[in-house]
């Protein structure tokens, strides 16, 4: 996908290819055995995150971002209570433009694994847009156009190294609370 690679771009991959590789290693998408209650499991644990990151991310990104509306409609479809569904607490610290950079760069970016893993996730489980996968493409067509506006968001930003490194460390907590979380929830393969 071309797009606009800028010196915090490539700080951000170099910071936190070690972090994607595991996470995505440790997740159960590709695992034998995964089914649809495991789907359903693992997409309530991805809401008790984005949930309350959306409210903390709100100052600095627009509601067509949030993740929690579709997350809440694919539960739903799921037959999932989303009242009784955990949160997590422990979440990366958003207390600046460059901390939130950060968080949503790892947000942002998932939204491109999306697309492997709704194809996966509906020849596997038959699971589409309309009864639980909506999240795994969660922008549908805008994906390429979103990431991009990202990418210009992140390339617009002051190359000040105190507030390129807070980006950096704020996108690696954001991986490493996530996969606390999952963790927590018992829901990587592992
Ligand atoms: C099994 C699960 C996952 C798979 C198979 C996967 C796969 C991928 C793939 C193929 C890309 C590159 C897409 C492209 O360049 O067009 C990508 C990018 C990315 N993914 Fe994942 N991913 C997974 C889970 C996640 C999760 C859970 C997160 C974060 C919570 C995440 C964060 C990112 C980020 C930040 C990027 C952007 C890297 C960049 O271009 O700078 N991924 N992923």
């Amino acid at each position: 996908m071309s797009a606009t690679v800028s010196p915090l771009l490539l700080a951000l991959r170099e910071g936190t290819r070690a972090c994607h590789q595991r996470l995505e290693a440790r997740l159960p998408f590709f695992s034998e055995g995964f089914d649809r209650a495991a789907y359903a499991d693992l997409l309530g644990a991805y809401h008790g995150f984005h949930a309350p990151l959306d409210l903390l991310l709100g100052a600095y990104q627009s509601a067509e971002r949030h993740k929690t509306p579709t997350l809440s409609r694919d539960l739903g479809a799921l037959a999932i209570d989303i009242e009784a569904l955990p949160r997590c607490h422990a979440l990366p610290r958003i207390d600046d433009e460059a901390s939130a950079l950060g968080v949503m760069y790892v947000l942002e970016g998932s939204t491109l694994g999306g697309q492997v893993l709704k194809r996966a996730m509906a020849e596997r489980l038959g699971i589409d847009a309309d009864n639980g996968g909506a999240f795994l493409d969660v922008y549908g067509p805008l994906t390429g156009a979103r990431w991009r506006s990202f990418l210009e968001r992140l390339a617009a930003t002051a190359p000040e190294p105190a507030a390129q490194a807070r980006t950096v460390e704020a996108a690696v907590d954001t991986f490493t609370c996530f996969e606390r979380w999952l963790e927590k929830r018992r829901v990587l393969a592992c």
